[in-house]
């Protein structure tokens, strides 16, 4: 694994994503919907950051079936259905791909009658999107390879990782899907 991005420089970008959705939201109340389960670490980070009324939910979208590293149908679960209406909502999501998962789920909650939407996303992937929309705020452009921790998966391994770091295509491979070892 190499690398990418040091705990140090996460929370260096986080703190001023963090002061940018400040001034965007001056004087309002805030709702962030996380995207389960990448956005966790994010969101328990990005929320200590803001000194804004917060309130916090949670939705869950799955676009990687098993532990493919390509997109797949995106599914969301019914049973998280955020109280969006009458509301300033940001998404947060932990990585902009191919913005497929992000595009669905604004226009999914904006079916719920916010008062506005926008969206936040830790990383966004160059030379990736397959959509005309683009989040509002982005913490670090990141080169096109498969990038773990800090909530990032690879079969569900590797989110407690306090720094990012990009898979070596032999490791996307090779790595048993649950155990984690080179097999
Ligand atoms: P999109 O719909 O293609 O933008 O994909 C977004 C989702 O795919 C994210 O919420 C992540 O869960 C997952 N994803 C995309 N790229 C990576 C990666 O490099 N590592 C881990 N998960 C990723
Ligand atoms: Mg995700």
């Amino acid at each position: 694994m190499q690398e990418l991005l040091s705990a140090e420089e996460i929370e260096r970008g986080v703190a001023r994503m963090a002061g940018e959705i400040q001034r965007g939201y001056a004087g309002r109340s805030l709702t962030l919907v996380g995207v389960l389960t990448g956005s966790i670490v994010f969101l328990a980070d990005l929320i200590r950051k803001l000194d804004l009324p917060v309130r916090v939910a949670l939705v869950q979208a799955r676009s990687y079936r098993g532990g493919a590293t390509r997109p797949g149908r995106l599914v969301v679960h019914p049973d998280f259905t955020p109280d969006v209406a009458g509301r300033d909502i940001l998404l947060v999501d932990d990585i902009f791909d191919t913005g497929q998962t992000l595009a669905h789920l604004l226009d999914m909650l904006d079916e719920l009658g916010p008062t506005s939407i926008h969206s936040a996303v830790l990383l966004r992937k160059s030379g990736r999107a397959k959509v005309a929309c683009t989040p509002d705020y982005v913490g670090f452009e990141i080169p096109d390879r498969f990038v773990v921790g800090y909530g990032l998966d690879y079969h569900d391994l590797y989110r407690h990782l306090p720094y990012l770091a990009a898979l070596e295509e032999h490791e996307l491979t090779e790595l048993h899907p649950t155990t984690g070892r080179v097999s």
